[in-house]
């Protein structure tokens, strides 16, 4: 064990991050000791934040992060793509398959449903491993991790692919069901930075009628920035309202699909009714349980024959494509690096949270220095 001190913020309470040291670790064989520059807030961090929903405490959050290789073990040769691997390299992470998991097993390309999959930054601290997360200057990666080198992309491009791999795999979902093309006209509903990055995807891949909707002026702003053709917002008008907007822009029939981007049960209730009979609706938002919604079955499903899809996370396989929909978006003028609208170092990440919540602009970053 070296004497180097590692310093990471550990939740140790709801709404409580302490600033801890922790000697850094000598790495295994298999592991990769990564000296951190920073990572982005998710809405899934305000939620642990706040209450701790999947009982993590004390854990170090951080799951959109980025920093650089200091020391890889005898066995790391290359990244999840096969490239090579070196120190210096600029890392992202992605989800920790558990390869003996026998739903794995069975499911191989549904990883991302396996009850025991894991996302640094959603690990409870244990003695054996303390730098689980990024939000902090030094995070251990081990055996079995999925890693991308990502040396040419910069710092707000890096912590940008977790999220944008969250968005490519909700579009892969909804494409599922056959209901979306260049044609179709699609609510986002919840213009935070993944219903942003949502709005970003589609317009990537060609979908031009976007409606954005949310109750925050600077957010919505945003949304036709990032590729919403129309943007309404809740707090000037009630939902009927909004579906009246929808309606008058589809020949009265609503939307073709829908993408439910909060994490508010009142807003997943009410989403279905924007969309048209035969439609198709995603619901990315409820990540965390924030409580049941209600819908009427006989007026919002049965009556229109809505597909309704899920969204979880990703697979390791949607990295490369939100790494390449990222250069695509550049090519195209998307102005997808102005999400990140603030950074806080890692001292203030009690501050930068108080932002979120407040949210005052889109993106945190917090940095590692
Ligand atoms: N499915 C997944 O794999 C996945 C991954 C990451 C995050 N998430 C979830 O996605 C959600 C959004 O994340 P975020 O970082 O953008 O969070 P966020 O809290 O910043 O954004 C939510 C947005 O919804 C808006 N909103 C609230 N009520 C609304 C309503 N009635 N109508 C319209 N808009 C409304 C808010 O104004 C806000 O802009 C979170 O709940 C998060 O847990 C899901």
């Amino acid at each position: 064990m070296s004497t180097a001190q590692a310093k990471a913020a550990v939740l140790t309470g709801p709404s409580k991050i302490e600033i801890r040291e922790f000697p850094i670790p000598d790495i295994g064989p298999d592991e990769i000791l990564v000296r951190v520059e920073g990572a982005g807030i998710c809405g899934t961090d305000v939620h642990e934040y706040k209450r701790d929903p999947f009982g993590l405490i004390p854990v170090v959050l951080g799951h959109e992060g980025t920093g650089e290789i200091v020391k890889l073990g005898k066995n790391v040769k290359s990244d999840f793509g096969g490239k090579p691997l070196a120190v210096g390299d600029k890392i992202v992470t992605s989800v920790l398959v558990p390869a003996d998991d026998p739903f794995v097993r069975d499911f191989p390309d549904k990883a991302n449903l396996s009850e025991s999959l894991g996302v640094y930054g959603l690990i409870t601290d244990s003695p054996e491993y303390h730098l689980n997360g990024f939000f902090a200057t030094h995070i251990v990666i081990r055996g079995g991790s999925t890693v991308f080198q990502v040396n040419d992309l910069n710092f707000t491009q890096r912590i940008l692919v977790e999220p944008l791999a969250v968005t490519v795999h909700a579009l892969a979902r909804a494409k599922t069901t056959g209901l979306l093309d260049f044609a179709s006209t699609v609510v986002v509903q919840g213009c935070g930075p993944i219903g942003l990055m949502m709005i970003a995807t589609l317009r990537a891949h060609g979908i031009g009628n976007i409606v954005a909707v949310d109750g925050v002026a600077s957010r919505l702003e945003m949304a036709l920035k990032v590729g919403a053709v129309k943007a309404f917002n809740v707090k000037d008008l009630k939902p009927e309202a909004v579906l009246a907007e929808i309606r008058a822009l589809t020949k009265g029939r609503g939307a073709d699909f829908a993408f439910q981007c909060t994490g508010v049960p009142a807003a997943a209730g009410g989403i279905w009714k924007f969309v048209r009979r035969g439609g198709g609706l995603c619901e990315v938002g409820f990540f965390v349980d924030n409580g049941p919604c209600q819908i009427n079955p006989h007026e919002d499903l049965c009556k229109k024959e809505i597909t309704a899809v899920g969204s979880w996370v990703y697979t390791p396989q949607e990295y490369p494509v939100a790494i390449a929909m990222l250069r695509h978006m550049a090519s195209i003028g998307l102005p997808i690096e102005s999400l990140v609208t603030h950074r806080f170092p890692l001292a203030k990440i009690n501050e930068a949270m108080a932002a979120n919540i407040a949210m005052e602009g889109i993106k945190i970053a917090v940095t590692s220095e």
